[in-house]
């Protein structure tokens, strides 16, 4: 799947957060669009990097929160979804356990520019 071809997905260049709004070690919710269809992404930052994944558990394809911006987070650097417990981890999206263990989440590509702001990049050619 494609992220960039979902619905209200965020065009290049659009501004997610700045990472001075990001607290180490908690998740952050970005959401674009509304309803059931709307785009969400999750970011976690780890020192001037940032984390981003599509907030969408590949079991049902749900949010893996199910109210906004509360997330389960485990020891590790691990988070789970709230509905059937797959535990993924917040490196690499992996999830090591739980019904779809050994799927992963999918990554949301970024960049930060000089400002700090965390943009959408632009698709690799
Ligand atoms: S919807 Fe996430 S584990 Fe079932």
């Amino acid at each position: 799947m494609n992220w960039r071809e979902m619905c209200f997905a965020p065009a290049a260049g659009t501004r997610l957060a700045n990472l001075a709004e990001l607290q180490e070690g908690r998740v952050r919710e970005a959401m674009f669009g509304s309803g059931k269809d709307a785009f969400r992404l999750l970011l976690m930052r780890e020192g001037d990097a940032v984390r981003v994944w599509l907030n969408r558990c590949p079991h049902f394809g749900i949010p893996l929160n199910n109210e906004p911006n509360r997330f389960v987070l485990l020891p590790e650097r691990k988070i789970m979804c709230a509905f059937h417990c797959a535990v993924f981890r917040i490196d690499d999206g992996h999830c090591e356990d739980g019904p779809v263990k050994g799927d992963t989440l999918t990554p949301i590509e970024i960049q930060i520019d000089e400002r700090g702001d965390i943009l959408i990049a632009a698709e690799p050619t």
